[in-house]
This record gives structure tokens, C-alpha cells and sequence, in this order.
């Protein structure tokens, strides 16, 4: 871990020693990371040479006067990308998802989406405490939101004693249902119903590409019908900074304005735009690799006899499979892979997450599997 106040680059211990000293124990300490097979989430990739190229090279201004000419030309790319009007860069994807719930929504009502969304699950209560509205979780058995699954849900008379439904929000892919896709037919029948019924859209694809690669189908159509989309330049697709919110002119205006009221506003931010225009080209064609090696993650788990999971429900980057065979906690297995360099993260109580991404390989997956098969191999 790096020392609050040791140089860049050095651990604190580091930061005392000698020259030749400190050299000798960054080496070390570099070996030890490198030795360890970090498969906790795709946010942890590093920027490649060329994004780290490009970022030096950035031609810069002033973003919040509209006048960084990287951080347009990415907004520009991804609108067109997406086949829509505008698009705004902002620094992660809770931003961009809670920019979306303050502009479709009004306080006092209700936004539906899949009980395991990150929306509801890991925004910090953004919905509630930025927009003033309530959360109704939709549970669903595969992951899959669906019409006849959320229409039980919706609110549309009543109005003295159940907020009305203000919007829907459909993740694709859905992170905690383990990277599952939503198929294409199943979102236009949301997007078509809601329209019918005057509520709002919105997709969180922060792993929108990771979707279209599973789907082969460009991200332009699995975002058609949406009001808004978020996704992700830092996920798969390798930024290390900054999401995308895409919608029409108006939308995009106000949610220019609705991220400086959240602090958003960057001003040379083409630095980071540059890393995330080389993401949006380079990207998505290698997405197809992680997809392989969670399969691989997945088939070899499926041989373990103290794993639990059905290895054809994977269907992007992310493996979730069960522990409870082992008769311990995911939080205490989880420590115990880490004490073997391999570095997951616990998904509910008894189950576990490997996300691949471009910085593991299929030969640490291997190694990875053989780690996952001394903890549970035995029955
Ligand atoms: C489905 C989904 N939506 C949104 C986000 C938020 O992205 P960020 O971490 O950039 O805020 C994440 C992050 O993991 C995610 O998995």
C-alpha cells in the first residue's frame, strides 16, 4: 500500500530508505503485484501505453466553458457511436446514472429496476438523497427485467397513497446477476410499454459493450428505445477515468448543468478524454478475450465439487458462483484466495465474483483455477 505521503511511486517504508535500498524493495514490491491475479472487478485495469501516450499529448481547455476540444471530439464519438443527438462526459457511472434519475424524475416518486441493481445497491441512496424519490426493487429469478416482471411493480393511479413510477432502469448487463444480457426483444417491449405509459427509460450500460459482444449487435441498437444511457470508458473498455451519459440536445444541456450542481465539472479534462477515446476504439474488439476466459473460469468451477454454479448462465466477463459447500463465509474465502495472490471479491454472503478484464490473461486464469481448485476441490 502506498504511504499517505511517501513519492509517487513508493511505499512509505520505501519513502525512508536509501536510494539503492528503496529501488531494491519497489522492485520487490512490483514482483509481488505482478505475482498477484487481481479478477475483483474490470474497474482495476491500467491504462495502456498508448491511452498513457495519448494523455500526455492531449490538446486541453477549459471543459466547463465547452472549450477542451478532446473532451468534445469524445462526447462527439460516442453520440455517434450511439446514434444519438449529444452525449457528456462525466467522471463515473454513479454520476452519470443519478444525473439520469434527477432529470426524469420528479421527488416523490418511484423508479423501478432489478432488485440486484447497482442504482439500488451501491449508489449510496443517491435516488432518495439527490432526487428525492424511492426505490421499488423488481426481483427476478435470472436477472432478466422484464414487462410482465415489472408491471406488477408500476404505480400509475392512486395518487394519495402510492407514489407514482417515475422511471425505469434497466442495467444491461446486469453486474450482480453475474454479467447477465438483457435480450434485445425483451428491452424494446420495456422501452415500447413505458413510452405507452409516458415513463421514462433509462439504461445503465455501464457494460453496454460487454452486452453487444456477447449479442454481436452494435451498441447503437441495444440503446435504441432508451431515453438515456450511461456506460462505462473505465470497465472493460480500459479507462482509467469517466463515463458517458448519451441522450437528445435538451437532455444532454440539463445534464450539463445537473453535473456542475454534483461537481462535475472538469476543466482540463481532456487529459482523461484522450484515455477514453483510445478506449472506445480499442476497446470493445477485445472484450471478446474476457468473455472466453470467464468462460474458462467458469467451466473449470464447474468441475469443483464445493462450487456452485451453472457455467452456461455466464455470459459476458463476470463468474458468480457459490461457496457455501465450503461450510464458510465468501468474506473468509475470499481471504483465502487472496493468501494464494489471487484477488476476488464476496457477492452476497456465500457466493463469490471474478470479473476478467484486458489485464488478466489466460494463463492467470489458469493459475487462477488452480488456486480456486485447492479451496475447493475437496467434498
Ligand atoms: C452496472 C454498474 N453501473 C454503474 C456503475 C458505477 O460506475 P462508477 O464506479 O464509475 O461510479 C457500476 C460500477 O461498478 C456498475 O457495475
Amino acid at each position: 500500500m502506498r504511504g499517505r505521503f511517501a513519492p509517487k511511486g513508493m511505499t512509505g517504508v520505501e519513502a525512508q530508505l536509501g536510494p539503492g535500498e528503496a529501488a531494491g524493495a519497489a522492485a520487490m514490491r512490483r514482483e509481488r503485484e505482478e505475482r498477484v491475479i487481481d479478477l475483483r472487478s474490470d474497474t482495476v485495469t491500467r491504462p495502456s501505453e498508448e491511452m498513457r501516450r495519448a494523455m500526455a499529448n492531449a490538446e486541453v481547455g477549459d471543459d466547463v466553458y465547452g472549450e477542451d476540444p478532446t473532451v468534445n471530439r469524445l462526447e462527439q464519438r460516442a453520440a455517434e457511436l450511439f446514434a444519438r443527438p449529444a452525449a457528456l462526459f462525466v467522471p463515473t457511472g454513479t454520476m452519470g446514472n443519478q444525473i439520469a434519475i434527477h432529470l426524469h424524475t420528479r421527488p416523490g416518486q418511484e423508479i423501478l429496476c432489478e432488485s440486484r441493481a447497482h442504482i439500488y445497491n451501491y449508489e449510496m441512496a443517491m435516488p432518495g438523497a439527490f432526487s428525492g424519490c424511492l426505490i421499488r426493487p423488481v426481483l427476478t429469478a435470472d436477472g432478466v427485467l422484464t414487462w410482465p416482471a415489472l408491471a406488477p411493480a408500476l404505480s400509475l393511479e392512486a395518487p394519495y397513497h402510492r407514489a407514482r413510477t417515475g422511471l425505469i432502469v434497466v442495467e444491461n448487463t446486469l453486474n450482480m446477476a453475474g454479467g447477465i444480457v438483457t435480450p434485445p426483444p425483451v428491452a424494446a417491449e420495456i422501452c415500447r410499454r413505458a413510452r405507452d405509459l409516458g415513463i421514462p427509460v433509462h439504461l445503465d450500460g455501464a457494460r453496454i459493450f460487454n452486452a453487444a459482444t456477447t449479442l454481436r449487435r452494435p451498441v447503437e441498437e441495444l440503446a435504441r428505445g432508451f431515453d438515456s444511457v450511461m456506460f462505462c470508458l473505465s470497465k472493460g473498455l480500459g479507462a482509467p477515468v469517466g463515463s458517458m451519459l448519451i441522450g437528445d440536445e435538451e437532455f444532454i444541456h440539463r445534464a450539463r448543468i445537473a453535473r456542475k450542481m454534483l461537481g462535475g465539472g472538469m476543466r482540463q479534462a481532456g487529459i482523461l478524454a484522450a484515455a477514453g477515446l483510445v478506449a472506445l476504439e480499442k476497446g470493445p474488439a477485445r472484450l471478446a478475450e474476457d468473455h472466453a476466459n470467464a468462460a474458462f473460469l467458469a467451466a473449470g468451477l464447474a468441475n469443483l465439487p464445493r462450487a456452485e454454479l451453472d457455467p452456461g448462465r455466464v455470459q459476458s466477463n463476470i463468474v458468480i458462483f457459490g461457496v457455501a459447500k465450503t461450510g464458510e463465509p465468501a468474506a473468509k474465502f475470499v481471504e483465502k484466495l487472496a493468501a494464494r495472490n489471487v484477488l476476488a471479491g464476496a457477492a452476497g454472503p456465500d457466493s463469490v465474483r471474478l470479473v476478467t478484464h484486458l489485464d488478466v490473461s489466460r494463463q492467470q486464469c489458469q493459475a487462477a483455477l488452480e488456486a480456486l481448485q485447492a479451496l475447493l476441490a475437496r467434498d
